[in-house]
């Protein structure tokens, strides 16, 4: 529930009036990567420190740039005094390498995920995942860029000239309280920020130029555009180049979403753009919009009083200067070629309904929001998906609000948005999609090819953080039914009776993931301990043989236990 903070209206913004320059964060790159999530102070409005954390840095992080086929090892080490977990957004990696909400970084420890990096050439970004937290963390500056370049996207004549020609702009709203601090989950945030800078400006040479747009808003739906209208190509979704540019003069970017866009700006030497958000053009049931609700009722407290709200705002002020040496004047005919798979060959269809914990006009808007009647639940697994299926999510929001669906370890292609083909600039690969309300449906269609892993589930959830730390999250293994299991080697945990005739019970545990399947390779039930001593009740089971798997950091053992009549 958002909290009513009317005494803190944040005024202190409202009032600063002196341009930035926009900060371009430092690039990271190589076989090794550290990174250190630390405490930082920054000066947003005059002598006033707010209280931040960022990654080598006062706020946010460096940008990591990879290049597709390299391996790379990243040490996150934590030296804030609370946990957190750090989430590689849109990499196609393991589970145990995700960075979700399994894989706490405990204060004053590191983690050293190494990983290959399987994607095609996009922007991405990492943030702290840790759960309940996420919104909080992510606000306070926890997030950063990465740039995955590929032979593709090289052999294309594309601006790419990191801070001179292309530039990653990260694009977030903040309330701030009375004393400059910011404030975690308000509907106040009526501050603008670009990559952490207040009132930024940003120097752009007359030619064509590449930003790469990043909404890292907790909530807030961006309807981006420029001043005078001035038109633009996208020519890059959240996982990958487009098959050619197309030319817009609006891009809608929700929460957790990139665009990559070319914008041409050789006649334009000595005058200045603002990147705008056109929040009033937002329909109704849009984070962002005048309304926030589709319904006539319901509302957010503090929502009606932040001027942000279906108003047209500026966001970064842009000053054409003197191009640069070899500048890159045309906006290329094509890209790459996007295959989606096909429709005709679907293992499975899923769907996931969108739909607020308690029914009546305050839930449908506020939440807290489930997905399938459940609350996110770390204990439980909600889709057991197996390896190499194709399959269509079919998402029905059932509340009156739009949410950013998000969906870790695939990118996926959308195949429609209520019923229609989506807009051509959502051809390309995404990995984050808005869900319109009040019955808004959208289909797409991915493949979960890699990375089988029982013991680490993915997530997908909704990326307005309050709704996903509030639990409108659910978890997935990919497993692989295919490979027969380890054999034992050493017998720690003890098990009995064996066989039963219903319970189970194992001893000698400690942090492990137990898993029952039954003769024919399915899951039936997953579980991770935290005792030395569990039960499994095989009651509602037939009688047979079953497999029990344990598995703790180390090793992984499997019994196989037979269900008798009483
Ligand atoms: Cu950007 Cu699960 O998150
Ligand atoms: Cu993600
Ligand atoms: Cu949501």
């Amino acid at each position: 529930m958002r909290k009513l903070m009317l005494f803190t209206l944040a005024i202190i913004p409202l009032m600063s009036i002196a341009q930035n320059p926009l900060l371009i964060p430092d690039t990271l790159s190589g076989r090794a990567i550290n990174l250190t999530l630390q405490n930082g102070q920054v000066p947003f409005y005059g002598g006033i420190n707010t209280q931040t954390i960022g990654y080598n840095q006062a706020i946010l992080g460096p940008t990591l740039m990879l290049n597709k086929g390299d391996s790379v090892t990243i040490n996150v080490s934590n030296i804030l005094a609370e946990p957190t977990t750090l989430h590689w957004h849109g990499l196609h990696v393991s589970s145990d390498n995700d960075g979700g909400p399994h894989t706490v970084i405990d204060t004053g420890k590191t983690w050293s995920p190494s990983f290959g990096v399987l994607d095609n050439a996009a922007t991405y970004w990492y943030h702290p995942h840790l759960h309940e937290h996420t919104e909080e963390q992510v606000t306070k500056g926890g997030a950063g860029f990465i740039i995955v370049r590929d032979n593709d996207e090289k052999k294309i004549i594309l601006p790419r000239t990191y801070g001179i020609d292309d530039f990653p702009i990260a694009v977030q709203s903040r309330g701030f309280d009375g004393s400059g601090q910011f404030l975690i989950n308000t509907a106040l945030d009526t501050a603008i920020l670009c990559n952490g800078t207040v009132n930024a400006f940003l120097d752009l040479p007359a030619q064509v130029v590449r930003l790469r747009l990043l909404n890292g808003a907790t909530e807030r739906v961006l309807n981006l555009g420029f001043q005078g209208n001035l038109g633009f190509h996208q020519i890059a979704t959240d996982g990958g180049l487009l098959d050619a540019p197309v030319p817009l003069t609006r891009l809608r970017l929700v929460p957790g979403e990139r665009a990559e866009i070319l914008v041409d700006l050789s006649t334009h030497l000595g005058s200045t753009i603002n990147l705008m958000s056109f929040s009033s053009e937002l329909p109704r049931g849009t984070y962002g919009a005048a309304n926030p609700s589709v319904m006539p009722v319901g509302s957010i407290p503090g929502y009606t009083m932040n001027p942000l709200n279906g108003s047209d705002f500026k966001v970064l002020q842009l000053q054409v200067i003197s191009s640069t040496p070899n500048p890159v004047t045309s906006i290329p005919a094509t890209l790459i070629v996007n295959a989606p798979w096909s429709t005709l060959n679907v293992d499975t269809t899923r769907n996931i309904t969108f739909q607020p914990a308690q029914m009546g006009p305050t839930g449908m808007v506020n939440g807290p929001f489930v997905l399938n009647g459940r609350g996110f639940d770390m204990g439980f697994i909600n889709q057991k998906i197996p390896l190499n299926n194709t399959e269509i999510w079919e998402l029905t929001n059932s509340t009156a609000i739009a949410h950013p669906f998000h969906i870790h370890d695939v990118q996926f292609y959308i195949l429609e948005i209520n019923g229609a083909a989506p807009p051509t600039n959502m051809l390309g690969k995404k990995d984050v999609v808005l869900v319109p309300p009040m019955g808004g449906t959208v289909r797409f269609i991915t493949k979960f090819e890699d990375f089988a892993n029982s013991n680490t589930p993915y997530m997908y959830h909704c990326h307005m953080l309050s709704h996903e730390d509030e639990g409108m999250m659910g978890q997935f293994i990919v497993f692989d039914n295919t490979t027969s299991v380890d054999a034992p080697n050493v017998t720690l945990v003890s098990l009995f009776p064996n066989p039963t005739s219903g319970k189970i019970t194992l001893k000698g545990l400690d942090q492990s993931t137990i898993k029952l399947f039954n003769a024919q390779g399915k899951l039936l039930r997953m579980r991770l301990a935290t005792n030395a001593e569990e039960e499994i009740n095989l009651n509602d089971y037939p009688d047979g043989v079953y497999f029990l798997h344990v598995s703790t950091a180390k090793a992984r053992w499997s019994y196989k236990v037979i269900k008798i009549a009483k």
